[in-house]
């Protein structure tokens, strides 16, 4: 493992760089990337699925920073990408179209035409009536559009919030089960599509790998009758994100198991794979740094209000997500338990609760760790308040690649003059 931060002279370090100094320089709430930690992820993902005819489409949605879609983009990776905004974001950062697969559950009208005008390499598509939609709109071009069936293989897989699993029967995603190969005739049949890919999405942050076999046997199966009744088209096999880093003790998925799965189901496929990581790639890249503003004590409790809070990183009010914090310097300290809570006027804002950590003090710079995936690209305005900083340290020099947002951008889209439109 790549130990993504290290003390050096009495100070966290990333890489080569003081978590101190950068804070001091660009004031905080601020988040800190390490590219190596990218880097690193990335190989060690890509060095799994050795042997397998492999695309690594890094899911945007866990951090859109341009600079990390840049790197990731160096390292040979594709995107995946759920919505307009986010193709918009991935053609900005240098994908070529071909490397971008576009999925999501409620893609617009507008979203899909932008999607067959870019000429994405593959859209996923989770139902009969956007397969119509699409169909139509391809014909309008005159583009035959290859598309994905996301599947739901209804199983029950095992995630640490109920939030972030999306694979059972019910789920709002994708096709239902007992109506994929329907599905798979109609796309085979509508003029404008070809029918290219299966895919699938059995959760986020999963904690046991046999949720991919499961899915995986299921889908395969699929395969089998589609190919059975003569549709010879598919030759993407799709099995989206999902594996998941250590935020407390957990072991780390392994990866040989990973690859052992999926080069078995590739191989008696002949299909060519494409992985969707969001969180595995950036995940513990990321931390997040605050400053403590206040101690008080409530009710018997010890508290710490920071800097930041739910606007920053939303994952420990939303999923109760555990993300690990310490102090930035560690001094002799006195263990306590703690509230860290933030500014943001809502009971429910907090980075840990009844914490057992080193004691803080007003002005102590925290680190809160794996902060990389789902951070800055859930965060807010709410209450006002700008959106933070993001940093890129790479060696021993660091960038800043997002700045702070100015009082000046919470009110840019406004009009102060209203121009009154009347029936
Ligand atoms: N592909 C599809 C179709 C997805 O829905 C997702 C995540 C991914 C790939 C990437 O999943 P990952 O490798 O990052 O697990 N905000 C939540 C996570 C939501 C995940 C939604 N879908 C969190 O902070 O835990």
């Amino acid at each position: 493992m790549n130990p993504v931060l290290e003390l050096r002279e009495g100070s966290l370090a990333c890489e080569g760089v003081s978590l101190d100094t950068i804070a001091e320089a660009v004031g905080t709430p601020a988040y800190v990337y390490s590219s190596s930690a990218i880097r690193g992820q990335f190989e060690r993902l890509d060095r799994a699925l050795s042997g397998i005819p492999h695309r690594i489409h890094y899911s945007l949605k866990a951090n859109a920073n341009a600079a990390i879609l840049r790197l990731v983009r160096s390292l040979g990776g594709g995107a995946d990408v759920v919505s307009g905004g986010e193709l918009y974001r991935a053609l900005q950062g240098g994908f070529a179209p071909e490397d971008v697969v576009f999925g999501g559950v409620g893609k617009s009208a507008r979203e899909l035409a932008e999607a067959v005008e870019a000429g994405v390499r593959l859209i996923n598509v989770e139902s009969e009536a956007e397969l119509r939609l699409l169909d139509g709109l391809a014909c309008e071009r005159k583009r035959k559009v290859p598309v994905g069936l996301r599947l739901n293989p209804e199983i029950t897989v095992d995630s640490p919030h109920a939030y972030i699993r999306t694979g059972g029967k019910g789920h709002k995603f994708g096709i239902p089960w007992d109506e994929g190969l329907s599905a798979a005739r109609l796309a085979a049949s509508l003029p404008w599509l070809e029918l290219a890919g299966l895919d699938m999405h059995v959760g986020s942050q999963l904690a046991e790998l046999d949720a991919y076999e499961r899915g995986l046997e299921r889908v395969l199966g699929l395969l089998e009758a589609i190919r059975g009744e003569g549709i010879s088209s598919v030759r993407y096999l799709d099995i989206g994100g999902g594996l998941a880093v250590p935020y407390e003790d957990e072991a780390p998925p392994d990866l040989r198991a990973y690859g052992r799965i999926v080069r078995d189901a590739t191989r008696r496929t002949g299909l060519e794979l494409l992985v969707e990581p969001g969180r595995f790639l950036v995940a513990d890249a990321g931390s997040l740094l605050t400053r403590v503003l206040y101690r008080k004590r409530s009710g018997g409790r010890e508290i710490a209000v920071t800097d930041a809070g739910m606007t920053e990183l939303l994952r420990p009010s939303h999923y109760q997500a555990y993300h690990h914090i310490e102090p930035v310097r560690p001094r002799q300290r006195v263990t306590v338990r703690i509230d860290v809570v933030g500014p943001v006027c809502e009971s429910g804002d907090f980075l840990a609760l009844d914490r057992e950590m080193p004691d803080i003090e007003a002005g102590d710079l925290l680190v809160v760790r794996t902060a990389g995936a789902y951070g800055y690209s859930m965060a807010s305005n709410y209450n006002a308040r700008p959106r933070a900083a993001e940093v890129l340290v790479d060696g021993d020099r660091y960038a800043v690649t997002t700045e702070r947002e100015e009082y000046a951008d919470l009110i840019r889209l406004e009009r102060h003059a209203l121009e009154w439109r009347t029936t």
